[in-house]
């Protein structure tokens, strides 16, 4: 199979790119700067300069493809409408990603009991509203003649394959603690969050553009913990003694920006992937961002 990439230079893209090479089908990686091109050409996807604002080309790399794996950015809706124009009738795989930020409560460190399942009914925040327009649009899809999915990851750890190497959060995470000299949380630190291994994520990729129906969607995790633990296991990597310090909402919001210290680092985000388990087959080996977390 011939695949369309974007995001290919980054974390997900590029890890699922790795993913698609070693299952032996050919990969083209959307590029933005020659630099990246040649980093994702060593790693033998063929690259595509251009960016997700570039309709023309975004069209004309779809139609020379199979299928499509959009990894480049959630939030942008020109680049899906394009991208879904382009497969239109071709019954042609979309793998778009998501995140299960999407059902963040802004609970600024606390806990909570709500956990979401693929089929779990919710109301984004005001935050989230517009990224989840866009999943309901990519599985309108399905009635369009393209087999539609969205992949929404939780919390992503471990090394990525690709050219880019480090997720979000927990890298974030421990340079805020390098910087502070102790890890820091948001008030009590106690908010949930699931999380999934970048290897066991691009299984599940591979997984879906194989076998998915269309109008799939598909949360992505493995276990969950409360960011006060994985600061714990941050200090303790960091060859500290596992102390935390709560950072209040004004710092939080200084140090990691509004849209992420409200939906990522204090909110809770508890999936659970049923659906892939159920229908796909999927079956992470990772369970412990805990005893992953590596410093280095
Ligand atoms: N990592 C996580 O834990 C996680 C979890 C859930 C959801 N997500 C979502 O998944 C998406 C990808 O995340 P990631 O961690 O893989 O991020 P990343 O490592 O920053 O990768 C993003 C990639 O997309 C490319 N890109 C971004 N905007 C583009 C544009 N306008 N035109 C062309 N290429 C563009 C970047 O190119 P450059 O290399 O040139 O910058 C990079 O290769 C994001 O929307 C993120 O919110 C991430």
């Amino acid at each position: 199979m011939r695949v369309f990439v974007t995001g290919a230079s980054g974390y997900i893209g590029g890890s699922v790119a790795a993913a698609l090479r070693g299952a032996g089908h050919q990969v083209v990686g959307l590029v933005r700067t020659p630099q990246k091109g040649e980093q994702v050409r060593a790693l033998g996807i063929e690259p595509v300069l251009g960016t997700l604002d570039d309709g023309k080309l975004l069209a004309d790399a779809v139609l020379a493809s199979d299928a499509v794996v959009h990894a480049a950015d959630a939030d942008h809706r020109a680049a899906v409408e394009s991208i879904l124009a382009a497969l239109a009738g071709s019954g042609k795989a979309f793998i778009h990603t998501s995140g299960s930020s999407i059902v963040g409560d802004q609970a600024w460190g606390e806990p909570s009991g709500k956990i979401y399942d693929d089929e779990t009914p919710f109301v984004p925040g005001p935050g989230r509203a517009a990224r989840v327009a866009v999943n309901q649009r990519v599985l309108a899809a399905a009635r369009e003649g393209v087999r539609a999915a969205v992949v929404s990851p939780s919390l992503i750890y471990g090394p990525g394959r690709g050219a880019h190497r480090d997720s979000i959060q927990v890298p974030r995470l421990v340079a805020l603690a390098r910087k502070s000299g102790i890890a820091r949380h948001i008030g009590r630190g106690e908010n949930l969050w699931s999380n999934v291994h970048i290897d066991d994520l691009a299984d599940l990729y591979l997984r879906a553009l194989a076998n998915a129906p269309a109008g799939a969607s598909y949360y992505a995790e493995n276990g969950e913990c409360s960011m006060r633990r994985a600061c714990e296991a941050i200090s303790r990597a960091l060859g500290w003694d596992g102390r935390t310090q709560p950072m209040s909402k004004d710092e939080a919001i200084a140090e990691f920006g509004a849209g992420p210290a409200a939906y990522t680092y204090g909110s809770n985000s508890r999936v659970r992937a049923t659906r892939a388990r159920r229908e796909l087959g999927w079956a992470p080996r990772h369970s412990s961002l805990l005893e992953t977390i590596g410093i280095e």
